[in-house]
């Protein structure tokens, strides 16, 4: 078990497009054991999700994976989804804001507009292709991650800075509502 040590905004790293992983590179043993300390870095962190730049590799790998999760009880699971060079498709236009936050920028929340409906396509870490429907919060979850390997964080699409929150000020003022609502889409919508 190897837990990496998780980059931090600021690092110029995060910033960067992660490049495509080869076939032959994803059997290595070195791309097999990244994709273990993706995992176990994940769990250690009560990450809903991490991608490879997020340890500093730049390549189009991440981990996701919600069960019952202290940082965000309101997710509906995911098993433990490895993915590889995928590529998202918007379904439709409707969108849900979401407050979210990530391993990569401590103590801070803030809400974002995600795609309820999206298609992904990717690779698992045996190179087997895969196309799944994703909805919901789910659906964000992924399009968080894929962010990562394009630079992006989720502090890029807050629309309203006024949402911007440490966890402890969102416990205080802003969890009750968010769940309230978030719960009742997660409902109508499922995953
Ligand atoms: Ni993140």
């Amino acid at each position: 078990m190897t837990v990496r040590e998780i980059l931090h905004v600021g690092n110029p790293l995060l910033r960067e497009r992660s490049r495509e992983v080869s076939h032959a590179e994803l059997a290595s043993p070195q791309m097999q054991q990244l994709i273990d300390d993706l995992i176990d870095t994940m769990h250690a962190a009560n990450g809903a999700g991490i991608a490879a730049p997020q340890v500093g590799e730049l390549v189009r790998i991440a981990t996701i994976e919600v069960t019952h999760n202290p940082r965000y009880p309101y997710k509906p699971p995911i098993p433990l989804t490895v993915v590889v060079n995928p590529v998202v498709e918007f379904l439709d236009d409707e969108l849900v804001e979401v407050n979210e936050g990530c391993l990569s920028v401590p103590n801070m929340r803030g809400n974002v507009m995600r795609h309820v409906n999206i298609r992904v396509s990717y690779a698992d870490r045996h190179g087997h292709p895969h196309e799944e429907i994703k909805r919901g919060l789910t659906a964000g979850t992924f399009q968080h991650e894929l962010d990562h390997l394009d630079g992006l964080l989720f502090l890029d699409r807050v629309h309203d800075t006024r949402s911007l929150t440490t966890w402890e000020q969102f416990e205080r003022f802003h969890r009750a509502e968010f769940i309230e609502r978030i719960t009742a889409f997660v409902e109508r919508v499922g995953s």
